[in-house]
């Protein structure tokens, strides 16, 4: 269940001019967030003592809103506050990150709520950043975008395909014959290659090495990156991977890079492997994070650097809520 928000002002306290803009702002919550009757479970009014608190819900019914329960409510007044202001909740059923309505008068209310957010968070394996990533989007109720998982299916595509991850000419190949996508459900990113859910399957060692080195290939990189943009641009996201704040959004106004000494990472990465019941020697994992670190620190396209713009976090001896904690102070800082 999400809850979204609106508001709007109107000229004067009529039945007419209430009704009016309850109704564009009703319908233009319903189109922008996708809903239907049957997905709405209420709508709850509130307006600034200045008007008249019975047309909202009115308003409601008349627009075609006639299942859903409706609450209306009367705000105290608050000195220097919005004049003839009408609020908005909409609790509704949806898995999308609401879109917050605030029109007329009320249009500057809550920028903190309408304006597109994307949060660019770079940095090496196992520094933290998926972890972090995810709660900072789910506290901001926006997306989070893996993008490492797109380049484990490229990978995944080039292992089922007997190619040499290398071999540029068979990388490209097996790339533009197979379409990679992601969707959402309950919030969860789900990572598809031709249709086919492999979220798991890009979980391994062997997936982790060869996603480094096909990473190293422009093809590779241009397509990723196009398709990360084109979600960036459509929805308020958390997008963590290597190049986010160098390449994919240059402008992003929110950016952080995340590092830890290799020794703290392959701790991390072993935990999360055993979790998984991948065994594997402390020294191995710490030869691979290694290993990998080099491959993206030197690849010659977009390659693992910090945005001079990013701001660095060692946590290395932070907890997951101290770095989440900061970052999310940063980002509220801005907006
Ligand atoms: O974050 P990860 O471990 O899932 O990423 C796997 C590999 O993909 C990583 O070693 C380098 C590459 N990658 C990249 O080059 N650019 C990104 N934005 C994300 C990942």
């Amino acid at each position: 269940m999400k809850a979204i928000r609106g508001a709007t002002t109107v000229e004067q306290d009529t039945a007419e001019n209430i009704k009016e803009s309850v109704k564009t702002l009703l319908l233009t919550i319903k189109k922008e967030n996708g809903l239907s009757e049957g997905n709405i479970v209420c709508i709850m009014f509130s307006n600034t003592s200045d008007l008249h608190s019975f047309y909202p819900a009115k308003a409601a019914r008349e627009a075609g809103f006639f299942s859903c329960a409706l609450y209306s409510s009367l705000e105290p007044d608050i000195s220097g506050g919005l004049k003839k202001c009408i609020r908005v909740m909409v609790l509704a059923e949806i898995e999308k990150a609401p879109k917050h309505i605030y029109l007329n008068g009320a249009v500057n209310l809550r920028k903190d709520l309408t304006k597109k957010l994307n949060i660019a968070i770079d940095g090496p394996a196992g520094s933290g950043k998926s972890t972090i990533s995810k709660i900072i989007a789910s506290k901001l109720d926006i997306l989070y975008l893996d993008t490492g998982a797109m380049y484990r299916t490229v990978a995944l595509a080039c292992v089922r395909s007997r190619v040499d991850c290398s071999d540029v000419a068979s990388v490209k190949k097996v790339l533009d014959s197979s379409q990679i996508s992601v969707k959402y459900e309950n919030g969860m990113q789900k990572t598809l290659l031709n249709g086919e859910d492999v979220s798991d399957k890009i979980r391994t060692p062997e997936i982790s090495m060869l996603a480094s080195t096909v990473s190293a290939h422009e093809c590779v990189r241009t397509a990723m990156a196009n398709l990360q943009r084109e979600i960036a641009a459509a929805n308020s996201c958390v997008l963590d991977g290597r190049d986010i704040g160098t390449n994919v959004l240059p402008n992003a106004e929110h950016k952080f890079f995340l590092t830890a000494s290799a020794e703290v990472r392959a701790e991390r990465r072993k935990k999360e492997n055993d979790a998984k019941g991948i065994i594997q020697p402390i020294c191995e994992v710490l030869c691979e994070i290694k290993q990998r670190d080099e491959q993206d620190r030197t690849r010659k396209i977009a390659p693992l650097v910090k945005a001079d713009d990013a701001i660095e976090v060692d946590t290395s001896d932070l907890s997951i809520d101290e770095v989440a904690a900061l970052i999310l102070g940063k980002v509220q800082e801005k907006v």
